[in-house]
């Protein structure tokens, strides 16, 4: 049974207009801004550490951590990631269109925290409707005088650039995101260094954050990072929005607590995912985005903690989107279409990476359009080695790298979770030459 706890970040998305400056003021907002601004830095940032709010975009790492990672140098800047292109993951561009002010004040708080007097929302260039309401957002933001100079007198000045991205996945990567922002080509950076935090914008200390984390920092700042942290678990606190897709008969974006809750939950609650669909069997889901190692139905009571779904699942919640896979989906479709959306999203920097996707892609396609040949089986695996050396089913975290950025490493685990899977399925499609699902 799902626990029942008060929505944070979801929870004006249903309001009339919930976007607009008017109704987020009549909900108290910008109020966390204002109580921010009377508090040291220092103890704003206590608060989001004490809350243990693991960054919501897909690596995990905690974001007061994060902020106290900065070189201290100056300028500092902040960078809001609302990229969000990885298939079936669909929750940050509800925010964006829904509450976006709810992200700007999180971002000003968050300015405010680190002492960054620059900060930026990258949003999807795709997301017109969400582009115009962000946009909208910042103008009006700045007509109420919370975003300029001197808000509410406080001597903290701050000024906010929403800039959108031209299409690429791989612009998501912070590294990447970077180099769009500079004018540049979205190349992800060699390591090291390892984070933004050391040399990131403008060779100046970055922290590039999440749209759904920086939604979470206004109630944080409310009702402290104690109250964040007494929801879920000790190593899964507060709550997160999931984006449940595939086979299920109410896909949505749906917010819940983290560690109480599990994968069952977010797929049969009849207030979630509702069940698969048209009463059918689960086969198989991906518990954490497109680049996420799959779930059997035996893993359907692993609670939504992350250190867990790593730790003894061998795989990750990333970006927050559940895939379900029915008893009527091919395995290896399914696979395919995963490998085919990396192929043409590689930046094309690292061979393996560039070559790989493309050989795997190919292969898969031949196996699936009924031209397969026995020893592709383990060709793929083969080449996926190559991509990320012992990489191997049963699963485990985190997968090795021979690449820039986690890309490469992201374009497996479709493929060997389907083969350690359902090996028999890619056997038919080799022996029957085509597809049984038709
Ligand atoms: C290929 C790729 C795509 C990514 N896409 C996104 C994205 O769309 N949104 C996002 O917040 N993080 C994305 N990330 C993760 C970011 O690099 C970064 O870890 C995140 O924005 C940090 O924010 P957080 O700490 O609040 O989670 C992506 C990473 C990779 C490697
Ligand atoms: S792993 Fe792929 S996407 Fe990442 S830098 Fe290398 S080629 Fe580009």
């Amino acid at each position: 049974m799902t626990t029942e706890v008060a929505p944070i970040v979801t929870r004006r998305l249903a309001a009339q207009e919930p976007w607009t400056l008017q109704s987020y003021l009549s909900d108290g907002g910008y109020g966390a801004l204002r109580k921010a601004l009377t508090m040291p830095r220092q103890e704003v940032m206590a608060e989001v550490d004490r809350a243990n709010l693991l960054g919501r975009g897909g690596a995990g790492f905690p974001a007061g951590r994060k902020w106290s990672m900065l070189r201290k140098a100056e300028p500092v800047y902040l960078v809001v990631n609302g990229d969000e292109s990885e298939p079936a993951t669909f929750k940050d561009h509800l925010l964006i269109e829904r509450d976006p002010h709810q992200i700007v004040e999180g971002t000003l708080i968050t300015a405010y925290a680190i002492g960054a007097a620059q900060a930026f929302i990258y949003v999807r260039g795709e997301f017109a409707l969400g582009l115009e309401r962000m946009i909208q957002a910042v103008e009006d933001a700045y007509g109420h005088g919370v975003i300029g100079a001197n808000i509410f007198g406080s001597g903290f000045s701050v000024d906010l650039v929403v800039h959108p991205g031209a299409g690429a996945y791989i612009c998501g990567d912070e590294t990447a995101l970077l180099e769009s922002l500079e004018g540049k080509r979205g190349f992800p950076r060699i390591k090291p260094p390892y984070y933004p935090a050391a040399i990131g914008l403008y060779g100046a200390p970055t922290v590039v954050n999440n749209v759904e984390t920086m939604s979470n920092i206004p109630w944080i700042v409310l009702n402290g990072g104690d109250a964040f942290a007494a929801l879920g678990t000790e190593t899964a606190t507060g709550t997160r929005m999931f984006a449940v897709a595939g086979r299920v008969n109410r896909p949505g974006a749906y917010e819940v607590e983290l560690g109480k809750n599990t994968f069952r939950d977010l797929v049969y609650d009849p207030k979630l995912g509702g069940g698969v669909r048209d009463g059918r069997e689960l086969k198989a889901f991906v518990p954490g985005g497109a680049s996420s190692f799959w779930f059997g139905p035996e893993r359907l009571d692993f609670s939504l903690d992350e250190s867990k779904v790593k730790g003894e699942g061998g795989s990750m919640m990333g970006s927050g989107s559940v895939i379900v896979l029915d008893d009527t989906t091919c395995a290896v479709r399914a696979a395919w279409r995963l490998v085919r959306f990396f192929h043409k999203e590689s930046c094309g920097q690292c061979t393996p990476c560039r070559e790989g996707s493309g050989w795997l892609e190919k292969i898969m396609r031949r196996i699936e359009s009924g031209h397969g040949r026995p020893q592709d089986l383990e060709l793929l695996m083969d080449v996926c080695d190559n991509i990320s050396p012992g990489v191997s089913w049963p699963s485990r975290w985190p997968p090795n790298m021979t690449t820039i950025c986690p890309l490469g490493p992201s374009i497996p685990p479709p493929v060997v979770s389907s083969l350690g899977m359902f090996r028999d399925e890619y056997l038919v499609h080799v022996k029957e030459g085509g597809c049984p699902f038709g």
